[in-house]
């Protein structure tokens, strides 16, 4: 049988080594084995941006991006997204299994009860400019939360971390609604416990003088369906975030607002706001194949196009197509829909876009529904953070426990100057 090993000569030395091949792997500390001398530091390996170096082992997240398939704890996105509720499933993420029923109800319950926010963090919220991103106010505010909890601090104790668990993803809709509030000028609305998780979001973004807020049920599933797509989805970039800043063990709400920082930017959850922003932009379906040339120069990127995993159609994008109309029906048509839907035609037929593998991702469709939905784009990635927190906080877990976890601490090359002597201000020309 085949050895499960790799064999490197160094050839600076002649010599040979035997390293061990671990799921398809090589641990990178291997290489340290390989010097030219006793002082010599080993080799290392470079890999910006870490495109092909496992960070950690974890059992949340699979995604197969050559198929187009993604699992949470091995549950096809497919089914959780027509059978499950985002609830439901952010349980699933954070402790391994689907809930018993009275498991469901205590979470469901423990939830509801830590929706409201000190009265403090509004007066916090109150301060930032009329007109501040809502984005900003709430990685500000999730940050601000830590001086709320400070026993938070203790991570190591399973109660705490379990506390600020729920707290979090009780509050996360809390504060986005009222960062929107904010901007909008409108009375702040007190969380509504008798509604589901995505019918209060809606009541505390939209509710009005009525004395209570129903919820559309259409909108109000498909919002949970969005909160679940969006729950997940294994190493990214503002994941990462959350592992590194985690790993130097700061409280939960610190690492959330990192987390939340990474995704702000639009090469990650911000491009769904900047989609609708490029298809207002195009403005018309025959400005396409101009558009599209410009892109094919290099002026600028398709947003919502292309993923660092997924050379495939994203699996999450295909339910959000199907949902987008299910949505129209309640709302009326987004007129953008048409110069999406030939955008996506156009390109999937370019040379260009095939030959790169680039295919709608999550971002494409989505700012479609959250603006028929009557969302303004500078909501679009909050509703991404929202979802996001159960598969944070579920790998924040991971990482405090795995035997292996250490503070993240990379390496890198140097190129700067070598070793110089300082000249005084005046003496430099
Ligand atoms: N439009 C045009 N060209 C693109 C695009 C795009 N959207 N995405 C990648 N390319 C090209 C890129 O120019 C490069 O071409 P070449 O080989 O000629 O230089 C090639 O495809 C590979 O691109 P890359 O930048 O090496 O790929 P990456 O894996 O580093 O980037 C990405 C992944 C998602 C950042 C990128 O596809 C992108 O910028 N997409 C637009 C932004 C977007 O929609 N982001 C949301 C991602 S999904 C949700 C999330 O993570 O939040």
């Amino acid at each position: 049988m085949a050895k499960e090993t790799l064999t490197i000569i160094d050839n600076r030395t002649g010599k040979t080594y035997e390293i061990p091949i671990e799921q398809g792997t090589i641990r990178a500390m291997e290489l340290r084995r390989i010097k030219v001398s006793e002082g010599d530091f080993g080799l290392m390996s470079y890999d910006p941006a870490l495109m092909n170096t496992a960070s950690c082992k974890s059992r949340i997240t699979f995604i197969d991006g050559d198929r187009g398939i993604l699992l949470y704890r091995g549950y096809p996105i497919e089914q959780l997204a027509e059978h499950s509720n985002y609830l439901e499933v952010a349980y699933l993420l954070i402790y391994g299994e689907l809930p018993t029923r009275s498991q469901y109800e205590k979470w469901c319950h423990d939830i509801t009860h830590h929706t409201i926010i000190h009265e403090n963090i509004k007066k916090f919220m109150d301060g930032f400019r009329y007109d501040a991103h809502p984005m900003g106010m709430l990685l500000s505010t999730v940050g601000a939360l830590s001086t709320f909890y400070p026993e938070a601090k203790d991570i190591f104790n399973p109660e705490v971390r379990e506390l600020q668990i729920r707290r979090l993803i009780a509050k996360m809709p809390t504060i986005a609604a009222f960062s929107y509030r904010h901007a909008m000028g409108l009375p702040y609305v007190y969380p509504d416990n008798d509604l589901s998780y995505a019918g209060n979001f809606l009541n505390m973004m939209f509710k009005m003088t009525e004395l209570k807020y129903k919820p559309n049920p259409a909108i109000e599933r498909a919002i949970d369906i969005l909160f679940i797509l969006h729950a997940d989805h294994e190493q990214n970039c503002s994941t990462n975030a959350m592992r590194s800043v985690g790993s130097s063990l700061p409280d939960p709400y610190s690492a959330t607002a990192a987390a939340i920082a990474a995704l702000y930017g639009p090469l990650h959850g911000g491009a769904n706001e900047e989609v609708l922003r490029m298809l207002m932009e195009i403005g018309s379906k025959d400005r396409i194949p101009e558009y599209i040339k410009r892109v094919k120069a290099g002026e600028f990127r398709l947003m919502g196009f292309g993923h660092r995993v997924y050379k495939a159609y994203d699996p999450r994008a295909k339910i959000i197509k199907k949902i987008a109309h299910e949505v129209f029906e309640v709302t009326g048509k987004n007129p953008l829909l048409d110069i999406a839907l030939e955008l996506e035609r156009i390109a999937l037929e370019d040379d260009y876009f095939v030959k790169r593998r680039l295919y709608p991702n999550v971002d494409f469709y989505s700012g479609l529904i959250y603006q028929s939905m009557g969302l303004p784009p500078s909501m679009f990635t909050v509703l991404f953070a929202i979802a996001r927190t159960a598969g944070w906080l579920a790998q924040w877990n991971e990482m405090l426990l795995d035997e292996e976890r250490k503070i993240v601490r990379p390496r890198q090359i140097y190129i700067g100057p070598e070793k110089r002597d300082f000249i005084p201000l005046e003496q430099r020309s």
